[in-house]
């Protein structure tokens, strides 16, 4: 097994960027701490679903919307909750996504001393043009004000940049790749920009005011992506995540290897492992309906369902393909009584799609940029 993480999510932002379709939503004034009454309320009542198989934690990520709006104190309470109603790991891995805009010297240091031990800042471009583009809140100097500060605070940080923007040639990704590199994180999760249904970004899309590069120069730019990270010695681990070895986003790699982990918060999504059932749940994404929920019942779920065993064992392969890694075919067989169609695993390794040494079944490169089709082709 692949142990045990939480994800925390808060769904506020200061403004909504036109590319994302994250729950994210603009607030004038908010409850802080009922919300978090809400958080733990429903953390509660997770555990007591997990009842006597409650495992240890081993991750906390607290993902958004926008965490680095939240209070220190509440993302101690929080964690306190958190250490209260679970054993934990001798390291747990405390991960909190941050935005330069609400980068702020005394409360990345409430977080350190609340138990953040790795901070994920939303950088996205390197230039003041395409920030501006992107509808961001802060320009390039600020972005690199927060990150100095989020590397004085934080052993472990990462960064997030969004590539294969409207007229970004290769020279110009290269260039702003390298700086990034330079920066000297231990993680970079770099993120081909795609065009999500119902965003302002989409609208624009289909009048054709916003053009993003083709399939071919697409492929071009993760291709340069991948030599360029790996040169660096921070190779990709996962398709849009690299790393210096050891340095992978641990809480990331739970779901990846297809672990367990619960979710709380507005439409926060969990895969828990309870009385040998693999079983999903889905929380109201709407931020005030999901707190009326919990005053209500404990829990905001929408959802929690058995996965019946043959969609689990696709999401596990779904989910290890995604791992330069990839997958365990013996593991996978112990698990799940099943493999992939041999013939069709042969003929993606002759496209050059996917590898396999021994029991390990990778995708290349390639594969991994066209996954879903290959996923499709695997196991439909
Ligand atoms: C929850 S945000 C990170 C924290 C914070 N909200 C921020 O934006 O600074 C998660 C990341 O997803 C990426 N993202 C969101 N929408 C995207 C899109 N349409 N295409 C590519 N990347 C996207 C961005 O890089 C963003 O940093
Ligand atoms: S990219 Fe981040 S800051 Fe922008 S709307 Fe999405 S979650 Fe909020």
């Amino acid at each position: 097994m692949s142990g045990f993480g939480i994800y925390v999510h808060w769904p506020f932002c200061a403004a909504k960027c036109p590319y994302c379709d994250f729950n994210s939503h603009v607030r004038q004034q908010i409850d802080e701490s009922g919300w978090i009454d809400a958080i733990v309320r429903e953390l509660e009542w997770t555990a007591a679903q997990q009842g006597t198989e409650r495992p240890i934690v081993e991750t906390v990520f607290f993902g958004g919307g926008t965490p680095s709006l939240m209070q220190g104190a509440s993302v101690g309470r929080t964690l306190d909750t958190i250490a209260r109603l679970w054993r934990t790991a001798n390291v747990v891995e405390v991960t909190l996504e941050s935005n330069p805009a609400s980068a702020d010297a005394t409360r990345f240091a409430d977080y350190r001393a609340a138990g953040v031990n790795r901070l994920s800042l939303g950088v996205q471009a390197l230039n003041d043009k395409d920030l501006k583009m992107l509808g961001r809140l802060h320009n390039v100097a600020e972005a690199k004000a927060a990150l100095a500060l989020a590397m004085r605070n934080f052993g472990r940080v990462s960064l997030d940049l969004i590539y294969a923007r409207p007229e970004q040639t290769l020279a110009d990704w290269r260039a702003e790749l390298n700086e990034a590199l330079a920066f000297g994180t231990d993680h970079l999760s770099l993120y081909q920009l795609t065009i999500e249904p119902a965003t302002p970004f989409a609208t624009l899309y289909k009048t054709g005011a916003l053009k993003i590069p083709d399939e071919d120069r697409a492929a071009e730019l993760f291709e340069l992506t991948q030599e360029m990270t790996a040169a660096a010695g921070r190779p990709a681990y996962e398709i849009s995540n690299h790393a210096r070895p050891g340095s992978e986003a641990r809480h990331n790699l739970l779901y990846w290897r297809y672990g367990s982990y619960a979710g709380v918060g507005p439409g926060a999504h969990g895969r828990l492992d309870l009385r040998g059932k693999r079983v999903a749940t889905q929380t109201e994404r709407l931020p005030e309906r999901w707190r009326d929920a919990v005053a209500r019942n404990g829990h905001g779920l929408i959802e929690q369902s058995d996965v019946p065993r043959a969609d689990a064992a696709r999401e596990h392969l779904l989910m290890n393909l995604r791992l330069a890694e990839g997958l365990d075919l013996a593991a996978y067989r112990a698990r799940w009584g099943t493999m992939p169609d041999a013939q069709r695993m042969q003929s993606l390794i002759d496209d050059g799609l996917l590898t396999r040494d021994g029991d390990r079944l990778s995708a290349t490169p390639r594969g991994r940029l066209l996954l879903n089709s290959v996923i499709a082709a695997l196991a439909d």
